[in-house]
């Protein structure tokens, strides 16, 4: 089970962050069993925007995180 924490916070919001959470609510349908997701309100690393938005996958902490960075890093640990 990827266990990803998806910051939904006011700074990761505004740049993208619900983009990446509906990309990877996708991806959950098709893996219900291997991909948990939890949305989380701040995960502190926001104090630099240009670290936002910012996705926990496991242990690894991704700044500026995008849609593919993040689905291949989850699809890594499904395989
Ligand atoms: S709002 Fe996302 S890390 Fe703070």
């Amino acid at each position: 089970m990827v266990k990803v924490k998806i910051c939904a916070g006011s700074h990761c919001s505004l740049v993208g962050a619900l983009n990446i959470l509906e990309t990877l609510e996708e991806l959950q349908k098709e893996y219900p069993d291997q991909i948990q997701i939890e949305r989380v309100e701040c995960l502190d690393k926001c104090e630099d925007i240009k670290k936002a938005p910012v996705v926990k996958v496991d242990d690894e902490l991704i700044t500026s995180a995008q849609n593919q960075i993040v689905i291949s890093k989850v699809m890594e640990r499904i395989k």
